[in-house]
């Protein structure tokens, strides 16, 4: 069901200098530090040849990722986003089976502008998984 790899998202505790070390010694294609007010995150999206890496540093009192770097101070990887040719048959499909969908179950605009709903990490190996509409 699940498509190709979307991105890893890495939550960082300090933006500009995880950017910089992707722009330098990893030699990456970095982008510009991108506010997402409505998911309480600031990106930096770089761009590889197969897929994406997003840097996610806290936006705002109520950021959902502030928890995350209180946990683990020096950063770590926050989840995966796997493409889905039909986010509401891969929902359904999904709660069928026993998984659990965050929040109200109704998929949310993500970053990049498409339909995205996140399935809990108890259910997947400890793992944070997102799932965007391709
Ligand atoms: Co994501």
């Amino acid at each position: 069901m699940i498509g190709r790899l979307n991105h890893v998202a890495i939550a960082v505790p300090d933006l500009e200098a995880a950017a910089a070390q992707y722009r330098g010694i990893l030699g990456a294609r970095v982008g510009a530090p991108r506010p997402e007010p409505a998911h309480g995150v600031t990106v930096v999206f770089i761009d590889l040849p197969n897929t994406k890496v997003e840097l996610l540093h806290p936006l705002g009192p109520d950021s959902p990722i502030a928890g995350f770097l209180a946990r683990n101070p020096g950063g770590g990887i926050h989840h995966l986003c796997f493409e889905v040719d039909d986010i509401l048959a891969a929902r359904d499909h999904l709660r069928a089976a026993g998984a659990r969908v965050l929040g109200p179950g109704e998929p949310r605009t993500g970053a990049h502008g498409k339909p995205v709903l996140f399935l809990h990490p108890k259910d997947f190996n400890g793992t944070l998984i997102e799932l965007e509409q391709a």
